[in-house]
């Protein structure tokens, strides 16, 4: 296989400017994550930035993104410097591995993550959601983008065990991922010297790792030798069959996935809701319309898989705060070979990255992009071409837990909406925090329960 090769004279990839002797551009990635991000539109369709002295090529032209994701993958494998550290955690899981590997556990695992397998499991997901969101009390302010990961992380275990994991484990489980995912985070940004200095953060990683590991083995013990003690989607994996082949996983391969999956909701659907109730808080009129649209269709009862499709604004709201606040910010890849993406040459064996705020503020592709509008979702509002919105990826790597999350976020939003309204603290402004995820730090808001709702 030979790649394309820039035909005439390749365009010039210019450097970012602000490149700093030792950290590159690691500081202003790391601290000024997002107006960075919106400065490299304006080099062009590629650019290039330093993490240390490390050279990443950053794709900004959406059309460019599309063709690294689909039509173009073969030369952009999974890996690179973010693929590098995932797979310290995820080892062989499918989030990491590249090749047939990768083909063989996308077609075990996909049928455990479609739409009619999520349906199916939706009662334990909203009993899950129910749990917490019914313990809150009225005028108790909480720290959003944390309870917003707890609630999604509880809410995913059930349905990857089954319903009765018991809670001190599910507490240990969020603990666990939440170090794993800050230190993959620190691990992908800060240069390679800075992280072989940091020996504790370095430990507490390496310990948190191995008890993840450990008690996911002991559930796939447990689970062999008790038929039934643990369910859901794991208790599937554990009898999943390549459809072409009929072979099982290994043990090990299990452990893997799992793992990937842990590591996957451990913090992006929880920062998406966390931001969706900033915004749901902070504009009363898209507070009342989601109300009114729950108190329709739920008139006062706790919604239900079969309630979600005549949430319409609702999902409006969602789908442009995957636009606006798309948790995912920076994914790399790896060439196989140098690469002509549009002209500019790419080497090989090279960290190329694409990031999902580049695209979803493109103004070419959306008008006024840092305005939070659910209208412009409206069917023929926009014509936006489906590459150019990719809050789960796109191609063979878009993301497998994509079902599970819409529905799980769907489900949180109309229950919080039908029992409490959202009061924002005023104190200190809500600011844009890179981790794995970009959250919103200082989010703290208060519910007070709703006296002009239907069940009331
Ligand atoms: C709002 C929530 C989520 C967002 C925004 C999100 C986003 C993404 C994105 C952008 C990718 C592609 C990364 C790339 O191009 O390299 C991805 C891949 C992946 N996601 Fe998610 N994700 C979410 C939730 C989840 C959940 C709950 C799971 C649990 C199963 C999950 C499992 C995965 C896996 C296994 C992959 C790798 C797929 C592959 O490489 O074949 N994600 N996700």
């Amino acid at each position: 296989m030979t790649a394309p090769t820039a035909q005439e004279s390749p365009r010039l990839i210019p450097v970012a400017r602000g490149n700093l002797p030792a950290l590159g551009h690691a500081y202003q990635l790391w601290r000024h994550t997002l107006p960075f991000l919106d400065s490299l539109r304006s080099y062009g369709g590629v650019v290039r930035i330093n993490i240390g002295t490390l050279p990443v090529y950053m794709v900004t032209d959406p059309e460019l993104t599309r063709r690294v994701l689909t039509s173009e993958s073969r030369y952009f494998e999974t890996g690179g410097r973010m693929g590098d550290n995932l797979a310290l955690i995820f080892g062989n899981g499918v989030g990491t591995i590249n090749g047939a590997g990768h083909l063989r556990q996308r077609r075990i695992l996909q049928p455990l993550f479609n739409r009619s397998y999520i349906t199916a499991h939706s009662d334990v997901l909203a009993d899950a959601v129910r749990g917490r969101v019914s313990g809150w009390r009225d005028g108790a302010p909480f720290e959003a983008a944390a309870e917003m990961d707890r609630i999604m992380v509880a809410a995913f275990l059930k349905t990857l065990f089954g319903p009765t994991l018991p809670a001190p484990r599910e507490e240990e489980f969020y603990r666990l991922l939440r170090t794993l995912m800050k230190g993959v985070m620190r691990k992908t940004v800060a240069p390679s010297w800075a992280n072989r200095v940091m020996v504790t953060a370095n430990r507490e990683f390496d310990r948190a790792l191995a008890r993840l590991r450990g008690i996911v083995g002991s559930l796939i013990r447990e689970g062999r030798e008790n038929p039934g003690t643990v369910g859901g989607v794991f208790q599937a994996m554990l009898a999943a069959r390549d459809p072409d082949t009929g072979e099982g996983m290994t043990d090990a391969q299990i452990v893997d996935e799992a793992v990937t999956m842990l590591g996957t909701t451990g913090e992006a659907p929880g920062t998406a809701l966390a931001w969706a109730l900033h915004e749901i808080s902070r504009n009363p009129g898209i507070q009342r319309r989601v109300q009114s649209e729950v108190d329709a269709a739920c008139w006062g009862r706790s919604p239900a898989h079969a309630d979600l499709a005549s949430l319409e604004y609702t999902r409006r709201v969602l789908t442009e705060t995957m636009r606006h606040h798309g948790p995912g910010y920076l994914f790399t890849r790896w060439t196989t070979a140098p690469v002509d993406l549009g002209g500019y040459l790419i080497p090989a064996h090279a960290n190329v990255a694409y990031s999902q705020y580049i695209v979803h503020h493109d103004p070419a592709v959306f008008p006024d992009p840092q305005r939070f509008d659910p209208d412009r979702w409206l069917p023929n509002a926009l014509a936006v071409p489906r590459s150019s919105y990719l809050p789960f990826g796109l191609g063979s790597r878009q993301c497998l837990g994509e079902n599970f999350s819409w529905t799980a976020m769907l489900l949180t939003v109309a229950e919080i909406a039908g029992r409490w309204d959202l009061h924002p603290h005023r104190n200190r402004p809500v600011r844009p925090v890179a981790s794995t995820t970009v959250r919103p730090h200082h989010l703290t808001l208060t519910p007070r329960a709703r006296t002009a709702c239907p069940a009331a």
